[in-house]
């Protein structure tokens, strides 16, 4: 293979510029991205992500009112020194995690939100001539190695472009973007086609796009077109789907559980899923919802009698 097609990657791109609409009220003016998932943002969940992965330079697709998510990742001098009076060297230590090494943190705007094939588009001249990768900040991936690092660890054999996948049921395919692999299920599927928000008879496959890509920057000249598709947004997908026969273009199954935080059944679900799974509060959550349901099926047979 061209060994252009091989070179490292350093920059990963975070479109943060949606409306989180399905969030309203409560995304009015709070960032959806900012939403926390336990005792951190959507954001700095999906910053960890790819920092573990290697990624160097960090760029923020963000619009209007999304300044809080810069301000999160800047060094916060009057709240580290009174964490440091109080002897409070825990809360520090989280609170340094989220700093950005200097130089490393780069924005742009998306003047509106016209998809995220738009988002990532803006993207370009930050990301220039090389390969590059998107993180959706609203889907956490629980994994013992993120997500992004397995990518990583797979595009460094076979290059090209890589795209995590899992399979949803096939009755939810309209929700997704819907790859065809011709049936392959190997760890590195050659991809045939992709569809966006196919309706379950036409879907190809039931393996869906999470929300984790690594591309090559060929894709910026099919963004440019600009064209909208599915919703009448310029959708990624559209774009993705144009590399596919001219250059190497791969599908993953990744280890872990995808949780779809953009949606609020997702975001419950995640922060119960990541609350159960904290060493330090996850007893007493799971304490805590024993006495809930308890408390529900009592009403629930106390009305049944009466
Ligand atoms: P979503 O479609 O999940 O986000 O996009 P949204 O549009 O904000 O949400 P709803 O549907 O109105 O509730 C996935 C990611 O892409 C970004 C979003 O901010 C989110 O992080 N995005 C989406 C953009 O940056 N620009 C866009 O035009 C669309």
């Amino acid at each position: 293979m061209n060994t252009n097609l091989k070179r490292p990657i350093r920059k990963a791109v975070f479109p943060v510029a949606g409306l989180g609409t399905r969030f309203l009220p409560a995304t009015k003016v709070m960032p959806k991205e900012m939403l926390p998932i336990n005792d951190r943002p959507l954001i700095q969940h999906v910053f960890e992500e790819a920092r573990e992965a290697g990624i160097e330079e960090f760029l923020f697709i963000t619009g209007r009112h999304k300044n809080m998510l810069e301000e999160h990742f800047d060094f916060q001098p009057e709240l580290e020194d009174t964490l440091k009076s109080r002897g409070k060297t825990d809360m520090l230590e989280k609170v340094k995690s989220s700093e950005m090494p200097a130089g490393a943190l780069f924005l742009t705007r998306q003047p509106r939100p016209l998809g995220l094939g738009h988002a990532v588009w803006c993207a370009q001249k930050l990301v220039g001539d090389e390969p590059f990768a998107v993180l959706l900040p609203d889907v956490l991936i629980h994994a013992k190695t993120g997500c992004l690092k397995q990518m990583v660890d797979l595009y460094a054999e076979y290059g090209g472009n890589l795209i995590a996948v899992e399979d949803v049921p096939r009755a939810e395919t309209s929700k997704y973007g819907i790859v065809d692999t011709g049936g392959d299920h190997s760890a590195a599927m050659p991809v045939k086609g992709l569809v966006e928000k196919p309706n379950p008879e036409d879907a190809p496959s039931t393996l869906s796009v999470i929300g984790r890509y690594i591309l090559q920057p060929e894709i910026f000249a099919h963004l440019a077109a600009f064209e909208t598709g599915a919703g009448g947004e310029i959708q990624l997908t559209d774009a993705m789907a144009r590399l596919i026969n001219t250059q190497p273009f791969h599908a993953m199954r990744f280890d872990g559980k995808s949780y779809d935080c953009g949606s609020r059944l997702g975001f419950i679900e995640a922060n119960l899923a990541y609350a159960l799974a904290d060493s330090e509060i996850g007893g007493d959550v799971q304490r805590i919802l024993g006495e809930i349901n308890e408390n529900l099926t009592g009403k629930a047979s106390i009305k049944a009698v009466s």
